[in-house]
């Protein structure tokens, strides 16, 4: 079964010019790119993707950050996506993310790590609806997904 999640790469990675090396992990995988824009996030957008994270020692800090400049947004797609993704994207702090992972790879500071990734369906959902309207999100199948990886 497919899922969706949403993706976002952070200001630090569209400014070192690293969008196209994470697309390209992206795609190999076999997952596919439902949506995609590069966007300034807004404070209300980033306050509710975040709003977990509300009071917490480096909220304003992280909120201040991933406003401050361009970030590429993604709807996902593909079966256990988000599973997958979060796996590639490595552990939150880069000093615990294994080489191999975005973070373990492309980041050394636990806020500039790279990219964002949804961590549960509801998330997912709700973290989508944040930055895409419906009918940005497209609907289909490249034609390897069913011959060559399902
Ligand atoms: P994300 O939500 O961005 O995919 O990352 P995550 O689940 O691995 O990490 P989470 O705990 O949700 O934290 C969200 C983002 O806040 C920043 N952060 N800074 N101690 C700190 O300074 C600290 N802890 C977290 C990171 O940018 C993290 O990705
Ligand atoms: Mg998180």
């Amino acid at each position: 079964m497919s899922e969706r999640t949403l993706v976002f790469l952070k200001p630090e990675a569209v400014m070192r010019g690293l969008m196209g090396e994470i697309i390209t992990k992206i795609e190999k995988k076999g997952l596919t790119i439902a949506a995609m824009k590069l966007i300034q996030m807004t404070r209300e957008q980033a306050e509710k993707i975040y709003a977990i994270h509300t009071g917490k020692t480096f909220y304003d800090s992280l909120i201040t950050h991933v406003t401050s400049g361009p970030i590429l947004a993604m709807v996902v797609t593909g079966p256990n996506v988000i599973s997958f993704l979060r796996n590639m994207i490595g552990k939150t702090n880069p000093l615990n993310a294994q080489q191999g992972t975005i973070r373990g790879d492309l980041a050394i500071n636990i806020q500039k790590n790279i990219i964002h990734g949804a961590d549960s369906p509801d998330n997912a959902q709700r973290e989508l609806e944040i930055l895409f309207k419906p009918e940005e999100i497209l609907n289909y199948q490249k034609p390897t997904e069913t011959q060559y990886l399902y």
